[in-house]
């Protein structure tokens, strides 16, 4: 890759929050969408998992145990997954602490709480469907959400929203669901597999470790389900050289825990 087209990447270069500004605030917590805003990054990515009564909240780990204080709270009921606790059991847990004294009180938001922060901060979001194996219905349950916060009007789906999740069979069901949305498979398909993935699928969002130029041009060599070429989003980035190299491989955008050391590196 010439300097010129590196730098043209650069400059469409989409960075995104990753589980929000996390590197500075508890991951997935409204604080850490507000922190990303303030650096001044639109885009963030967030995990959303349901609750035992059926509630959908923005939490990355199957168990509450790494980022919440449930086990002092709730020390009788290992391992603390979240599809055992109820939205009311979980909206008593300390979601901030662990990270830092400062962010006491955070809270794991629930998905509605999570979008009108985005809406009122005029943010961006890449959604993750995670671990949709343990919650039948989710994606379903997901994008009723999305509409009721509206977040599927047109101007939404063009330029604010993406769906991902690293089941194929998630992402292929929002596309059928909603054709509309943007989605996204977290993974990196065999060559061979990706007509298949571009059924459904706009964009291909690999781990750094796993992609290679060549890779990242055959990914922008096929269409998506929207008559655009698949896109590449690289996770999870939180050094400038190697922000800087997957710039040059070709990516289409960085999730970062560290928005602003990425944009730093990849400016102009
Ligand atoms: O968005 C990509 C990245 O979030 C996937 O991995 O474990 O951080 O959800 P994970
Ligand atoms: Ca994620």
């Amino acid at each position: 890759t010439s300097a010129a087209e590196a730098a043209s990447y650069a400059d469409n270069l989409m960075v995104v929050a990753h589980r929000g500004a996390s590197a500075y605030a508890p991951e997935n917590t409204l604080a850490a969408v507000d922190r990303a805003d303030e650096m001044g990054f639109s885009w963030v990515e967030n995990d959303v998992q349901r609750t035992k009564d059926g509630a959908l909240v923005v939490v990355h780990d199957a168990t509450l145990a790494r980022t919440t204080d449930v086990e002092q709270v709730f020390p009788d009921r290992a391992p603390w997954n979240v599809r055992d606790f109820t939205v009311a059991e979980i909206a008593r847990l300390d979601a901030g602490s662990w990270f830092d004294t400062r962010y006491a009180g955070a809270r794991v938001p629930t998905l509605e709480q999570y979008m009108r922060r985005l809406s009122r901060n005029h943010q961006k979001l890449v959604l993750e469907i995670k671990n949709p194996q343990l919650y039948p219905g989710i994606e379903q349950q997901t994008l009723k959400v999305l509409a009721n916060e509206g977040w599927l009007t047109p101007q939404h789906l063009r330029d604010r929203l993406v769906v991902q999740s690293f089941s194929p069979d998630t992402v292929r069901r929002v596309h059928e669901l909603s054709p509309g949305v943007k989605t996204g498979f977290l993974g990196t398909p065999d060559i061979a597999d990706l007509p298949e993935y571009a059924a459904f699928a706009d964009q291909i969002n690999s781990s750094y470790t796993t992609i290679s130029p060549s890779y990242i041009a055959m990914i922008h060599a096929f269409e998506g389900p929207h008559g655009k070429p698949l896109e590449m989003l690289t996770w999870t980035v939180n050094d400038a050289e190697n922000a800087r190299k997957v710039v040059r491989y070709g990516v289409d955008g960085i999730i970062t825990n560290k928005p602003d050391v990425v944009e730093e590196a990849t400016r102009d």
